[in-house]
């Protein structure tokens, strides 16, 4: 099922989400929604807050990347609870976008390395690193769970200068091919 897409503007998007465990109801079928909402979205990663709830879930499928950021092959699955420990490295300058902000893509500076703690969606524990590609989408999403959006990474003349648009996202005037779910004031 292909759910609606919080945009920027919406509180939930600053919240600190919430741990889940093994009983969470129908997790299952909120992951593979999930799934379908990003891909119908065009999006490479989605986070729970994206659709409403503010429990620490996200989604990923950073396959769209293969072609210029090999690491990309095969990172599709879900990160349930997910940590990260450390992060080293380079800093190195990326376009980010997201789903919640349409029509913005800012370069943000992150480091490129990371060590990672989460729940698979069988509730198995692991830990590992990533790079590359796949530690910038994983970063970005975590954000997300912490309250965070990307453009909040940006210098302040940047932001300056979106304000405009990103007001304009917050009350629902923005086009999209997918479906928005906008706060009215
Ligand atoms: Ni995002």
């Amino acid at each position: 099922m292909i759910l609606p897409i919080v945009g920027f503007g919406n509180p939930i998007l600053r919240k600190v989400a919430k741990d889940i465990d093994k009983e969470y109801p129908e997790l299952d079928k909120l992951i593979e929604d999930m799934f379908d909402t990003m891909y119908h979205a065009s999006g490479v990663g989605l986070a729970a807050p994206q659709i409403d709830k503010s429990i620490r879930l996200f989604v990923i499928d950073a396959t769209p990347f293969v072609e210029n950021y090999p690491e990309a092959e095969g990172f599709k699955q879900a990160f349930i609870n997910p940590q990260i420990i450390e992060e080293s490295g380079e800093l190195w300058v990326f376009q980010e976008g997201c789903l919640s902000v349409p029509d913005i893509h800012e370069d943000v500076s992150r480091k490129s390395i990371i060590k990672v703690r989460y729940f698979d969606e069988n509730f198995n524990e692991k830990e590992e690193y990533l790079t590359g590609i796949r530690a910038r989408v994983f970063q970005h999403e975590y954000d997300h769970l912490e309250g965070k959006v990307f453009v909040d990474r940006l210098s302040p003349l940047r932001k300056t200068l979106l304000k405009r648009k990103l007001n304009d996202i917050s009350v629902g005037k923005v086009r999209t091919d997918y479906r928005m779910k906008i706060v009215k004031k």
